[in-house]
């Protein structure tokens, strides 16, 4: 319908995931020894010999049997109707919603999504980390729902755990605080942490103003959900299950190496250093919002005895949303990769209040540097080729530090602790 309620003589699709799932390698129609259909993950399969009725009474038993256990992802609302089964007359048990949510919430952490974090090195004040999301169910994720999504917290601190850039800051019931006021745009590079990541599908209406209201859709402005692995736009499901803005120039969103079907997306952190060099400390949380408080702001501005009443409830949930992924980083101080690549080197003890050995067994001398965590240079030495030097630390303040050198090209770092 237009705004003013009107038919527009259009259709909008609001929910495909049969064809997100037709569009994907788990179609069993085109991969029927590769592919999963839907009860393959929501009705797990026991060998159990089941009766699966009481009726007719020479029903057989039934194996392998499938667990009807449906769950999705939205734990939010099972848990408002679980503190509120009284109010709202609902006969299951609170034991019961503690099955469903926990069975929801192990689902949404194993079996929804993988993600990795890359350090890419420092350059020019800039610290660069890539981020890989794939998406492990059969259709897009989040799926269902328009109101469903999934947004990205990239938290960078230094070494006293203060704040250098922050994506994703939200508020005490979860609202995003940098979210733009129609809707985010999908991004391939964060630079700026006013930018986040939210992967969401958005609705528009006959004017392309942002609508949560299923009859005044029109348009898709966004979709950007994560397709399925093997997911094609030139599949012929492929009209009702579009991606939308930017996700489409991205050219790793569902792409691996220029090959269609990757079911993931690359983001790129930027991280402005402002001429810090010491040691990074990134954290990276992925947060399914089922019923994100933005998506309700529209229908709380109407009054009902249903509205009033689902305010009140929502008002009165905890807002946490479920931590889907999350990884993390330390990253030691100007360039130095925490590995240790040449066996030649010996550095001992390791946990020492005067000194430490440098043992160089390789046939050429090394310079030797000793970095605390903020990245300040303690300490040069050179090792001669088979050679030991006892290096004086005493009058090094109690911490942390890193041994560095640099042997044919490769970095080789070891900590030690000075007491
Ligand atoms: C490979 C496993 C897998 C397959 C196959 C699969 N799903 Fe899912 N599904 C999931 C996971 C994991 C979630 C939770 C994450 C999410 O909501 O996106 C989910 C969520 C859902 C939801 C919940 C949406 C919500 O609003 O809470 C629905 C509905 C759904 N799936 C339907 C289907 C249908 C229909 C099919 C087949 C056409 C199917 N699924 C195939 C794994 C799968």
């Amino acid at each position: 319908m237009d705004t003013s309620g009107n038919l527009t003589g259009t259709t909008f699709v609001e929910q495909a995931i049969y064809h997100e799932w037709l569009n994907s390698d788990f179609n069993t129609e085109t991969f029927p020894t590769t592919g999963e259909d839907c009860q393959t993950c929501h009705m797990p399969r026991i060998n159990d010999n089941v009766v699966i009725a009481n009726r007719p009474p020479w029903l057989s038993a039934r194996s392998p049997f499938g667990l009807h256990y449906l769950v999705g992802g939205n734990a939010f609302m099972l848990n408002i109707l679980k503190d509120n089964n009284s109010l709202l007359g609902l006969s299951a048990t609170q034991t019961q919603f503690d099955t469903v949510i926990n069975r929801t919430v192990k689902q949404l952490q194993q079996q929804t999504l993988n993600l990795s974090l890359f350090d890419n090195g420092r350059q020019n004040d800039t610290a660069y980390f890539d981020l890989y999301l794939e998406n492990l169910t059969g259709h897009k994720f989040p799926a269902g729902y328009p109101s469903r999504r999934a947004y990205i917290e990239f938290l960078v601190t230094d070494v006293n755990n203060d704040t250098l850039f922050y994506s994703g800051r939200h508020n005490s019931i979860y609202r995003l605080l940098d979210e733009d006021a129609a809707y985010e745009l999908h991004y391939d590079v964060i630079t700026n942490d006013n930018q986040v990541q939210i992967y969401e599908m958005v609705m528009g209406d006959i004017n392309g103003n942002v609508t949560t209201v299923l009859e005044r859709a029109y348009q898709h402005l966004k979709d950007n959900r994560i397709p399925p692995k093997g997911f094609s736009t030139q599949h012929n499901a492929y009209d009702t299950v579009k991606i939308v803005g930017n996700a489409l120039a991205d050219s790793d969103f569902n792409y691996i190496n220029g090959v269609e079907g990757s079911g993931g997306d690359s983001v790129s952190y930027h991280i402005p250093l402002n001429g810090y060099a010491g040691q990074l400390n990134v954290s990276a949380t992925v947060y399914y919002q089922p019923v994100p408080p933005r998506y309700l702001d529209d229908m709380f501005q109407y009054s009902s005895q249903e509205i009033d009443l689902f305010k009140n409830l929502y008002q009165g949930a905890d807002h946490i949303p479920v931590i889907v992924a999350q990884q993390n980083l330390t990253v030691y101080p100007v360039g130095i990769s925490a590995k240790n690549t040449n066996s030649k080197i010996n550095v001992y003890p390791t946990i020492t209040s005067d000194f430490i050995y440098v043992h160089n067994e390789n046939d050429f001398s090394l310079d030797v540097d000793i970095y605390d965590l903020k990245g300040k240079l303690c300490a040069s030495n050179k090792v001669g080729a088979k050679s030991k030097n006892k290096l004086n630390l005493s009058h090094f303040s109690k911490g942390v530090y890193l041994i560095k050198s640099k042997v044919e090209g490769n970095a080789f770092v070891k900590r030690i602790v000075v007491q």
